[in-house]
């Protein structure tokens, strides 16, 4: 009774410290200093898109509203790997925890053989999965977004298209990476679109430029007011069959009005406390993900610190094994028997990681595809979107290489991925990232080519906790490896875990990737005394996330090394 005051008095008092603070830290839109946001967030990688997807959230749209914005503008924007003629894959989270995926990954098309890319003698014929009309799967990215809107949109459709339907005909300005990565494609540009100027300039392009694309704008304007028809029927559809031939047609009509997007339940599984939602299935990028997750979780990667040796060793030990089953036992699981629950089976990885020796690296070749008891048989782009009520999106889309096959739809003004090399073309030949695989992944009639994409959301304690993803082609799984332990291991922030540096390994070939100074020099001499491999290179991925704080706010990771931008509000 007698305390009574006091606690009232000890309560109003924090109660007042508190609103205090708060406004403080927290400005009238509710970002607070260190530009963290309340009520929605955009991670993407060009400025103009993340504009489109702010403005789709502050209308009142929703994250996946957003997302459709986003992604057409991403079309027009970033032809390097945004896309209408290629596919991808969306992790979705609602608010209350509901969780969905959408896979709009690419179909062989209907006359694609198991040969198709072999010469009499059995050898690959090169490139010809890579740079011709035979390298197209059937897009699958329209279809994506219209489903996906359709299940949980709010805002009209057609206020979704049009901002990329402005972006293209109006024109924007290009950054510094734009123009140099259009100019150093500009020979393969006009050796395979002869007598066409899509992306070539008389002179190179320079940063500021603006880039305006009628024909592109003309399909947008298709796709706008007819939904997935304005693309897969009618001018469109004739403009892509024309085109995607060889005197014979190689994508027929009917391979495009067939294609269909395919929502699957997401596969989910669990790092300590953290629960992980992410891709199943034709995606490797969710099985390996967890996989590694699991590999590592028993080991103390947070006192031994942040790529220190044995982190490091760990962690590749765990890659190296990982890939090896990739390489085997993944596909798309409407023509392959995937064996999901064996790979992620607990007592499965314990025993994978029990034969490697803290004293010398484990080669490569002594590590096959593992057997289990029970067996049954330079682009992409990620963004990552939050609104204001906590649903999350999050979808990695590409045309394969960057700027795809390199040849556009003549009339239609977009570019036709190349995402048929990501089959296994021959088994054990390694594909354009190195990977190899065999029957699982072999080229079938209407099959999914197996991709490395990895979309995933995080929840900690029932609630969102991060929204990531990257490009990276064979990278991308690690990349999001490193990224959710640098923030749920080495206590960074988002926007840290996004900036820090990355290694990679992948089984075959034997080595570590590094980025530059990504390892410390004596880390590097430790681990190479007992037998690992360095291989130098450029950058590894372009990771865009957002992480939900424990004070309720977005914080975003743009990656520094592309154009990626973050806004929210
Ligand atoms: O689906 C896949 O795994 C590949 N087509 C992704 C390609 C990619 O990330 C290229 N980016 N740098």
């Amino acid at each position: 009774m007698l305390n009574k005051p006091v606690v009232y008095k000890k309560l109003l008092g924090t109660a007042i410290l508190a609103a205090v603070f708060t406004s403080c830290v927290t400005g009238q839109l509710g970002q607070n200093v260190s530009g963290q946001y309340r009520q929605g967030m955009v991670v993407c990688a060009y400025p103009d898109a993340a504009q489109a997807g702010l403005d789709a959230l502050k209308k009142g749209g929703n994250a996946v509203d957003a997302a459709v914005a986003v992604h057409f503008a991403l079309a027009v924007t970033h032809p390097q790997a945004g896309n209408i003629g290629g596919g991808g894959f969306m992790v979705y989270r609602s608010a209350s925890g509901e969780t969905n995926t959408l896979d709009f990954r690419e179909k062989a098309p209907a006359s694609a053989r198991v040969d198709m890319y072999l010469d009499s003698s059995g050898n690959i014929k090169p490139d010809m999965s890579l740079y011709t009309h035979y390298a197209s799967g059937v897009p699958g990215s329209v279809d994506g977004m219209y489903t996906a809107h359709k299940k949980y949109g709010k805002l009209k459709w057609a206020d979704l298209v049009q901002p990329a339907v402005t972006l293209a005909e109006n024109g924007f300005k290009m950054t510094k990476r734009l123009a140099n990565d259009i100019n150093r494609n500009r020979q393969e540009f006009i050796k395979l679109n002869p007598g066409k100027g899509y992306l070539v300039n008389a002179q190179d392009w320079k940063e500021g430029d603006v880039l305006v694309q009628a024909d592109l704008g003309k399909t947008l304007e298709l796709i706008r007011d007819k939904g997935r028809d304005g693309f897969y029927t009618g001018q469109t559809a004739d403009l892509i069959t024309a085109e995607v031939s060889d005197g014979k047609p190689i994508m027929t009509r009917e391979d495009l009005r067939n294609y269909h997007s395919v929502w699957r339940k997401a596969l989910v599984g669990n790092y300590k406390s953290y629960k992980v939602i992410t891709m199943p299935p034709p995606s490797s990028g969710g099985v390996a993900l967890l996989q590694l997750l699991k590999s590592v979780e028993k080991y103390p990667l947070h006192s031994w610190g942040f790529n220190k040796d044995s982190t490091v060793q760990v962690m590749v030990e765990a890659e190296r094994r990982v890939y090896a089953d990739r390489s085997k036992y993944l596909g798309d699981p409407d023509f392959f028997k995937v064996p999901v629950d064996s790979l992620l089976n607990a007592a499965y990885i314990t025993k994978r990681m029990a034969n490697f020796s803290w004293a010398a690296a484990t080669p490569s070749t002594s590590i096959q595809p593992g057997t289990f008891v029970g067996y049954e048989s330079d682009q992409t782009t990620h963004y990552s979107i939050v609104d204001r009520e906590g649903n999350a999106v999050s979808i990695t889309t590409t045309l394969n290489d960057t700027f795809g096959s390199h040849i556009f739809v003549k009339g239609a003004g977009f570019l036709l991925n190349n995402e048929m090399d990501d089959f296994s073309s021959k088994p054990g030949v390694p594909n354009m990232y190195g990977l190899v695989g065999g029957k699982a992944n072999s080229i079938q009639p209407g099959k999914r080519m197996l991709s490395s994409m990895t979309p995933t959301i995080l929840e900690k304690d029932g609630k969102l906790f991060m929204v990531v993803g990257t490009p990276g082609g064979a990278t991308i799984i690690t990349s999001v490896f490193q990224t959710i332990l640098n923030v749920v291991e080495f206590d960074k922030s988002m926007q840290g875990a996004v900036s820090a540096k990355r290694f990679h390994h992948q089984w075959l070939p034997d080595q570590v990737d590094l980025e530059p100074e990504a390892l410390d020099s004596t880390v590097v001499e430790k681990l190479s005394r007992k037998g690992y491999k360095f291989s130098k290179r450029g950058a590894i991925g372009r990771v865009d996330g957002i992480l939900k704080t424990q004070w309720g706010y977005y914080e975003g990771g743009a990656d520094p090394r592309g154009d990626d931008t973050k806004l929210g509000f």
